[in-house]
């Protein structure tokens, strides 16, 4: 899709959609009706506000209402979509709808969209609307045959500016940062929603390699050689029940110059291709998706994307450990004692919870560089859905301001996100009577026992965690977001880095 910023008048713009954002009070009260509103309405002669209101469209949230354009705009349809309650309106709720409006033009074989941005922050709208068509527009059909299987027609977006502004180099820096991001997220979305046949983790560390290769990073894949020198018995014990190699994936965005050696940011992401549950095998019902599992690896992979053109004046690394989850007969076994990189010995007592021994032994690899600032995301546990619901993800930290860093950046991200207890009350629960730890806490708190957990590997490295077993995958199509694979995690940790890079720019 290509996407450009336009000064056409609204009345003049070519194309099938003039699409134009408005609120709940727009609609009731004539008075509230915005430049754009009033002037596309009196080129239709009334028409629009007139059968909008026939058709009981009161624009709520990510309602749409269209109707031919009767000839008397250029664009063939006009296309009003709910922003809701204007006194409770936040950006992701432009994003919703912009995603929407895409979904909208694919289902009726749209071409091509006249888009009018609100009257708000203009940065803010252009990113927006531009990620929210793009996220929206997305639908994985890799698998599909027929008609099924063809790419949605909508190919040109124009997105108009209010009325007196002029495209300035700013707005246009703007617009290709929320297209590179998009289409970054558009590439995680693809890797989670891949099936594990076809996204094992010889596949992944390849796509990973390819792509610092294409974004200028640093790459690395170690096997399971270098894995057993590095003395990583955790991801080992889980990886040994496959028949599919693990890989150690490493990537870096190393700046030049001094840049080299400021505080590094380090990312983790959980990279389970399958999770079966091991030999403490999971019922069918909650296998099904578990191919999503490796959805914290694609965040960090398709953040990374991101940053290589973010360019940040330190340096971020990535770090994965991908392999299966599998019950082979070499599978690791309840009871059995791993000795983990860090040195610590873990007891198994439930080979589902896989993800947290491979974390255990990457984060304390990660943590050996010392960066300033260690996250880790993670498919961790159902546990943090049972506790949040589906739109929320949980972050887990001892360091407040790394807290309000993080939640500020999913915040201005449109990624909900909410901070969980790292409760210390809770460690009693991964005492073992035969190791140092068990991989297990109670069934309270499942969530909370994982995050503590992985906090016993970081040592004393600034370090967050970020649980998204409940938001890497949307039930539903919403918004931006279609059935599948959402791409939660990439547009927080791309925030994070700029914001980080805006402010050490600034002390220079
Ligand atoms: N990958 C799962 C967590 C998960 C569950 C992700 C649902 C996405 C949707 C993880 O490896 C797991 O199996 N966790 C167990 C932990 C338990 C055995 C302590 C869980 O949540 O049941
Ligand atoms: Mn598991
Ligand atoms: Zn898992």
């Amino acid at each position: 899709m290509q996407l450009t910023l336009s000064t056409a008048a609204l009345s003049e713009a070519e194309g099938d959609l003039l699409v134009m954002p408005v609120f709940e009070a727009e609609i009731a009260d004539a008075g509230a009706r915005s430049q754009a509103f009033l002037a596309v309405d009196a080129a239709l002669q009334g028409a629009l506000s007139d059968a909008a209101a026939q058709e009981n469209f009161t624009a709520k949230a990510e309602a749409i209402f269209a109707m031919h354009a009767l000839g008397r705009v250029r664009s063939r349809r006009v296309l009003l979509v709910g922003l809701g309650d204007s006194s409770r309106f936040e950006v992701e709720g432009l994003r919703m709808a912009a995603g929407r409006v895409a979904k909208f033009a694919a289902k009726t074989n749209a071409r091509s969209l006249t888009f009018a941005l609100p009257d708000m922050p203009i940065d803010a709208a252009i990113r927006a609307v531009a990620e929210g068509l793009l996220l929206g527009g997305y639908s994985f059909r890799a698998y599909k045959t027929g008609k099924a299987a063809q790419s949605p027609t909508l190919t040109e977006a124009h997105l108009a500016l209010p009325h007196g502004l002029a495209p300035t180099p700013e707005m246009e820096a703007t617009l290709q940062d929320a297209i590179a991001l998009a289409e970054a997220t558009n590439w995680a979305r693809d890797l989670v929603n891949t099936p594990s046949h076809d996204m094992t983790p010889t596949i992944l560390a390849e796509r990973a390699v390819d792509m610092a290769r294409e974004a200028g990073l640093f790459a690395e894949v170690l096997d399971r050689a270098d894995i057993e020198q590095r003395g990583m018995g955790m991801f080992l014990a889980v990886a040994q029940g496959s028949v599919q190699a693990p890989k150690l994936i490493h990537l870096a965005w190393k700046p030049e110059g001094e840049a080299l050696n400021a505080p590094a940011l380090s990312l983790v992401g959980k990279a389970i291709t399958f999770d079966s549950g091991g030999l403490s095998l999971k019922p069918s019902e909650g296998m099904v998706w578990m191919k999503t599992d490796m959805a914290g690896s694609a965040a960090v992979l398709g953040a990374m994307k991101a940053i290589a053109r973010v360019k940040p004046p330190f340096p971020v690394h990535a770090w994965m450990g991908a392999c299966e989850n599998m019950p082979g007969g070499a599978a690791y076994k309840l009871g059995d004692v791993l000795t983990s990189h860090a040195g610590k010995t873990v007891e198994i007592h439930n080979t589902d919870a896989e993800g947290r021994l491979v974390l255990g032994d990457i984060l304390s690899l990660a943590a050996a560089d010392k960066p300033a600032l260690l996250i880790d995301l993670a498919t961790l546990t159902g546990a943090i859905a049972v506790a949040l619901g589906l739109f929320n993800s949980g972050l887990f930290t001892d360091d407040d301001e790394v807290a309000s860093a993080i939640l500020e950046a999913a915040g201005e991200a449109g990624e909900s996100t909410w901070r969980m207890p790292l409760d210390a009350r809770l460690r009693g629960d991964i005492d073992s009577p035969v190791a140092d730890l068990k991989n297990v806490g109670d069934r309270y708190g499942g969530s909370i026992t994982a995050a503590l957990f992985l906090k016993e590997f970081v040592g004393k490295t600034p370090w967050a965690h970020l649980d998204i077993a409940g938001t890497a995958r949307s039930k539903s199509e919403r918004g931006y977001l279609d059935i599948g694979a959402s791409g939660t995690g990439v547009r927080t940790l791309v925030e994070l880095v700029r914001r980080r890079a805006a402010a050490m720019r600034s002390v220079d």
